[in-house]
């Protein structure tokens, strides 16, 4: 029941609203309570031509035994009885109505904010988790659970508050009309109650199963929808149409399926509870009907206590459905809250302190790591290096070798298992996150572009890039000229993941981001797929503006890049091989040597390597 008290504490900022409607549904809820009152009348005095003319009582207050008189409300010339509950049943139905609109639409504006702001607090969790959650989560699963499972909650939340207040309200006025006509009649028609209650809890934790599974088969359906959608041009390729086609409609069958389960699972509450009603209603009617006779109630009570009762079930069989939609959110918000509890695992500590400028040297020291999710092995062991600032510092090995691992650690995408970095003097663990990948630019191999506009790309995560400063970079990044024949330059949408764009440009793209970004550390990782002569070029001149003047730690694929690196760094098997200079470890005989042997003497033949084709 704890979830329910989390999803109910986001409504805690709107409770002035939510006290309003409060108010407002105790009004229809009277208001229904005294319409049926108003029949009594009807019948008694209306349709009886003895009776005389007011007053006309509405109710009896208990204990102290007030009485309230519809005369009251009505004007001083106003006597003759039909006039007085016509005026009123016209006057109830308008205060229900108005009330009920006004209560609806407040406690619908609470539900609404409350799970805007579930669905904000969920997203920024999510998007200050590490990376060890996003391996560990699917793309669609985390979708699935911000959009559906919230409007599963949202959906619940409007509807358990607009409801559970009005039905509750309403009961409570039908019930005392009820028990006011006759409290032991009354009470004799309350022992159904626990048949109807019984099978309802038992239905709810059903549901609350059903919609977890739902949940999941909603996930793996976006899950297809997904990789279909972004990997379009695979599946064509391969002629996977079909296949994914039959995947899709298996996904949808469970969820289908699963969908179906709920409803019938929801839908048996309440023709039970009518069929619990019926029961009553007949075994009353035969009561009644001695009491009419023995002259122990007039027809006009009778007939106002019949239909109080028969309206009584709604608010029932309402709750009913309330308790089950309830479930439903609490089998929603389940995986929510695992998000919203799950803890980070490269976090700041408190008091963490700034890094204000970067000038003397990143060190590695004794660095062991593994990966979280796979924690067999060591992919790094017992690494000690030290990047001087302004160095140019190149990892180079065999694909697995560790070089990437090794590069996302520098600005603590995962932490180290043990040992540690640090950057001039202080561990990277005791500075503030923020300040730590403020100076530290990435351009890695395959670049994520957003759905957005050249300039806004460009100028990606800094608030004030003014447009000026944006050319300057596309300048430098050599990136202008193929931006000004795009149909509206800067102002021109790229598509996901930058698809209009060819490879080239789109490494010139994230090559200009981090010129503007103007980090003194640079972490590259060289893309190992080869452009084209004329943009490989272009985007070395880019990344040779951008090396300038930084400290640069990069992944290399590239013969000039090595060439030009301070230290070269080979990496075999999470260990560091060898370091030197090129011209010292070309002749070493050792594991540089044969890399450089199968992987770049071939470039020496590459005319886009600058260094062959300055
Ligand atoms: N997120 C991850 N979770 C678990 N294991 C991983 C993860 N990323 C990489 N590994 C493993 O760590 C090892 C080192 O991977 P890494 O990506 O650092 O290699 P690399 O040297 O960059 O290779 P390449 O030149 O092919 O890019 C590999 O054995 C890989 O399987
Ligand atoms: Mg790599």
């Amino acid at each position: 029941m704890s979830e329910l008290g989390r999803l109910l504490r986001y409504s805690r900022p709107y409770t002035a609203h939510l006290l309003l409607s409060v108010l407002l549904m105790a009004c229809v809820g009277a208001a229904q309570a005294l319409t049926v009152r108003l029949i009594v009348p009807i019948f008694d005095r209306v349709l009886n031509p003895a009776s005389a003319d007011s007053p006309v009582l509405l109710f009896t207050i208990p204990v102290w035994n007030y009485q309230v008189y519809l005369d009251r409300f009505m004007p001083a010339s106003v006597h003759n009885v039909w006039t007085m509950v016509a005026g009123g049943i016209l006057a109830m139905f308008a205060i229900k109505g108005l009330c009920d609109y006004a209560g609806n639409y407040l406690v619908n504006y609470v539900g609404l904010s409350a799970v805007t702001d579930l669905r904000q607090d969920v997203f920024d969790r999510v998007v200050n988790q590490d990376a060890h959650f996003f391996e560990s989560n699917s793309t669609a699963r985390v979708m699935s659970s911000i959009m559906n499972d919230l409007e599963k909650i949202q959906v619940a939340m409007s509807h358990i508050l607009a409801d559970l207040l009005r039905q509750s309200f309403t009961f409570l006025a039908l019930g005392a009309v009820v028990l006011q006509t006759d409290w032991k009649l009354a009470l004799a028609s309350l022992t159904v109650l626990p048949f109807v209650l019984v099978p309802t809890l038992r239905l709810g934790r059903r549901i609350r199963r059903t919609t977890r599974s739902a949940q999941d088969n909603a996930a793996e359906l976006n899950q297809v929808l997904q990789e279909t959608l972004s990997g379009h041009q695979v599946v064509k390729s391969f002629g996977a149409e079909e296949i994914e086609s039959n995947r899709f409609r298996d996904r949808a069958e469970h969820l289908r399926s699963n969908n179906l389960r709920y409803v019938a699972q929801q839908a048996v509450a309440s023709p039970l509870i009518e069929f619990f009603a019926a029961i009553t209603i007949v075994g009353l009617l035969t009561y009644a009907r001695t009491q009419i006779k023995s002259g122990a109630m007039s027809t006009g009570e009778f007939t106002s206590f019949v239909i109080a009762l028969f309206l009584l079930y709604e608010p029932v069989k309402r709750l009913t459905g309330i308790h089950n939609i309830f479930q439903q959110a609490l089998g929603a918000s389940q995986k929510v809250f695992e998000y919203l509890d799950r803890d980070l695992q490269v976090k700041e500590r408190p008091g963490a302190a700034r890094l204000n400028r970067f000038e003397k040297a990143i060190v590695f020291e004794k660095v062991n790591f593994r990966y979280p999710t796979s924690p067999e092995g060591l992919v790094l062991e017992s690494i000690d290096l030290e990047v001087k600032a302004g160095e140019v510092v190149a990892l180079v090995g065999p694909s697995g070798a560790g070089k990437t691992t090794l590069a996302n650690l520098v600005p603590r995408f995962y932490d180290v298992t043990d040992g540690a970095i640090r950057i001039d003097g202080k561990d990277l663990r005791d500075l503030k996150l923020a300040a730590l990948r403020d100076k530290i630019s990435i351009v890695a191999q395959d670049t994520f572009l957003f759905n957005d506009t050249v300039g806004a790309n460009i100028g990606y995560g800094l608030r004030y890039a003014l447009p000026e400063q944006v050319h300057q970079a596309a300048r430098d990044a050599l990136a202008e000229e193929f931006i000004s024949r795009m149909p509206q330059g800067y102002g021109t949408i790229i598509g996901e993941r930058g698809v209009k764009l060819s490879g080239g440009q789109r490494q010139r793209l994230a090559i200009a981001r981090a010129l503007l970004k103007n980090a003194p550390i640079l972490i590259l990782d060289e893309a190992t797929s080869h452009l084209d002569t004329e943009s490989e070029v272009l985007v070395q001149k880019a990344l040779q503006t951008l090396m300038t003047n930084r400290t640069v730690i990069v992944i290399a694929h590239r013969l000039s890049t090595v060439r030009r690196a301070d230290k070269i760094v080979v990496l075999d098997r999470g260990r560091i091989a060898e370091t030197g200079r090129h011209d010292e470890l070309v002749s070493r005989g050792g594991l540089y040597q044969r890399l450089y042997e199968l992987q770049f003497v071939t470039s020496d033949m590459n005319p886009a390597d600058p260094l062959m084709n300055p």
